[in-house]
This record gives C-alpha cells, sequence and structure tokens, in this order.
C-alpha cells in the first residue's frame, strides 16, 4: 500500500508537470503569433515548376486566369469545367503561349464523373498536387423567392463538389504526403448577406470543410502532414457571376478585376497563406468588428450600405 507521503509526492509532481506544460503552452503560442506575422513579410512564394495543378470552373472568369497564370508559372494545369466550349478555350490559350494544359469536360456536381474524370487524370497527366476548388454559382435573391432545384444545386456545385474532389484526389496527396487545397469561399462566406442566403451557407460551409479537414490532417496519426490548405474569400470579382453589387462608395471598394484577384490567389498559395480575403483587409476589419456586439457592428453595415440586389 502506498504511504501517504508517496501520494502527496506523486500530487507535487504532478501539479510540477502541469505547471510546466501550461508555461510551455503559452509560450509556443505566443512564439507561433510573432513567428505567423514575420512569416507574412518575409515568406518568399514558392516555385510550382513541376507541379499539376487542378482547376474545377477553368472555362471562366477566376478560374480561367487562374489556369492561364499557373501555366505561366511553369506548372501542368488541369482544367475542368461542366461547360465544353469555354474550358476548351482556356486550354487552347494556354497551349498557344507554349505552356502545358489538358481539358476535361466535367460536371463536379456528379460523383461518379469526378472520379472517373479523377482516375484518368492520375493515370494521364499524373498526381494532382495543387487542387483549385473554385468551380460556383451564385442565384441572387431573397430566400423564398429561391426554387428547390435552386438550393440543391448551390449546395451540390458549391458545397457537395469538394468532397467528391477530395475523393478523388486526397488519398494520393496523403500517400505521398505532399498537397496544396485552394478553396473559393466568397465575403458571403463570412457575413451572412440578404438575397444570398443559400449561397452565404454554401460559402460557409466551404470555410467550415477546409478548416476542418486541415485539422483532421495536422492530428492525424500518421505524423505531420505537409498538405497545406488556403481558403480565399474574394468580395467582388468583375466576372459576372454577380449581377450586381451596391455599395456607398463604390470608388473605394471597386470590383477586381478577375486577372488579379488570380494573381492574390495564387500567391497566398505559393506562400502558403491559409486564408485571404480579396481585398487583403476585409478579413481583418471583420475580425475586428466581430469583437463587439452583433447590433454595433450593423451600424457600420448600414453607413456603408453594402448588399447585393435580388435579380428577380
Ligand atoms: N466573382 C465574384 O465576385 C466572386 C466573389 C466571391 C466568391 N466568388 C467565388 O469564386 C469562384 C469563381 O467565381 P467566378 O466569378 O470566376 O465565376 P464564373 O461564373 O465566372 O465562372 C465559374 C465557372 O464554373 C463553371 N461551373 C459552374 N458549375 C459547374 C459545375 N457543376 N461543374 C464544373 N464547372 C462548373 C462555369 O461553367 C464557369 O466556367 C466561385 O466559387 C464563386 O462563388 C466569386
Amino acid at each position: 500500500m502506498a504511504e501517504p507521503s508517496d501520494n502527496f509526492l506523486m500530487i507535487i509532481y504532478n501539479v510540477l508537470c502541469l505547471i510546466v506544460e501550461v508555461f510551455y503552452t503559452i509560450g509556443k503560442f505566443w512564439f507561433l503569433v510573432f513567428e505567423s506575422y514575420y512569416k507574412t513579410f518575409t515568406t518568399e512564394e514558392r516555385s510550382v515548376k513541376g507541379d499539376i495543378v487542378l482547376v474545377t470552373g477553368a472555362g471562366h472568369g477566376i478560374g480561367r486566369q487562374i489556369a492561364v497564370q499557373y501555366s505561366e508559372l511553369g506548372a501542368t494545369v488541369v482544367c475542368w469545367d461542366i461547360n465544353e466550349q469555354l474550358n476548351l478555350d482556356t486550354v487552347k490559350l494556354i497551349k498557344s503561349k507554349g505552356k502545358k494544359a489538358y481539358g476535361f469536360t466535367v460536371d463536379v456536381t456528379n460523383r461518379e464523373k469526378v472520379l472517373e474524370a479523377g482516375n484518368k487524370v492520375l493515370k494521364d497527366v499524373g498526381d494532382v498536387t495543387i487542387l483549385v476548388n473554385n468551380a460556383g454559382i451564385m442565384p441572387q435573391h431573397e430566400l423564398l423567392k429561391h426554387t428547390e432545384n435552386e438550393i440543391r444545386t448551390i449546395f451540390e456545385v458549391n458545397v457537395f463538389a469538394h468532397f467528391w474532389m477530395f475523393e478523388a484526389f486526397l488519398p494520393k496527396m496523403i500517400a505521398n504526403n505532399k498537397g496544396h487545397i485552394v478553396a473559393l469561399s466568397s465575403m458571403a462566406g463570412i457575413l451572412g448577406l440578404r438575397n444570398l442566403v443559400p449561397y452565404c451557407g454554401s460559402k460557409f460551409a466551404v470555410r467550415g470543410i477546409q478548416e476542418a479537414l486541415s485539422e483532421e490532417l495536422r492530428t492525424s496519426s500518421k505524423g505531420e502532414s505537409q498538405i497545406k490548405f488556403t481558403t480565399i474569400y474574394p468580395y467582388m470579382v468583375d466576372t459576372g457571376l454577380c449581377k450586381s453589387m451596391k455599395i456607398r462608395f463604390e470608388k473605394l471598394m471597386p470590383a477586381v478585376e478577375p486577372e488579379s484577384a488570380a494573381a492574390s490567389i495564387i500567391s497566398a498559395q505559393r506562400k502558403g497563406i491559409e486564408e485571404l480575403s480579396i481585398p487583403r483587409h476585409l478579413i481583418h476589419l471583420n475580425r475586428v468588428f466581430r469583437v463587439f456586439p452583433n447590433k454595433a457592428g450593423k451600424v457600420m453595415a448600414d453607413f456603408l450600405e453594402a448588399y447585393v440586389p435580388s435579380d428577380k
């Protein structure tokens, strides 16, 4: 039987261990805070030469520009889009500059087709090292004016497709312990906005999926994961996706050109930045305002008169 003095020593030992662990955790926390800020300004963009980049929704807008710009940086680009002609145009554009691109007509909501095309990419092109889940749709009207089909399709394209893409390409990334998953969320994935209820829901979901998957891999028993994640929150990019957007000081917050949005997204991926809003300051502003009660934050929103009008 243990002596009372042994029990006492054991308690002291456990308390000391806990104190050391608490100090270690606090120290590590602050070290990583400063390291992250330091790296934001000093990290260089890593080369993507030799990478295989797959972009969904590569036929138009931001996706097309992402595909073109990655190819210019020396990556092999795999373009997926539901629209065969637009996708072909992107592939032709890339090839006309002497760069490498492959085109696949795929509806990313169709799990079977995604897995089929995914196998073909792995066999004919190679292991995808950078996956850009970009395809998205955005109907904009009051919640009760959305049809059932519209709501389902928003979630099929903007959310479920990400799972089918993971199913197709994540196992190889895990086996190689190498890869980067980029996802297009939206500022509508950070703020709830009128006329965009299902869209906001879908883009909030993208944010959660990216964060949860990243956490799952980080804490997996297979050792330190080298698979990286970058989630993008654009405000307004001039692609035609958003029919119109109202804001009081339009000249201060003009829509960004897709070329410029794509350049920021690629730069964030190459630097390993986990979250980026376009423009960059919006995500930080949101963090500041979220500290205050919701009602106070709404005063700012009312002052800016920012909203997406209904298209009906
Ligand atoms: N444009 C903006 O202002 C803005 C703002 C915030 C977030 N985003 C997000 O950025 C992403 C790209 O937006 P964009 O403005 O370039 O859009 P876009 O409409 O210009 O291009 C989207 C592309 O996705 C393709 N696509 C649609 N459904 C598909 C499907 N089922 N399977 C395969 N391809 C499909 C389309 O054919 C099109 O080529 C979207 O996820 C969007 O939600 C855009």
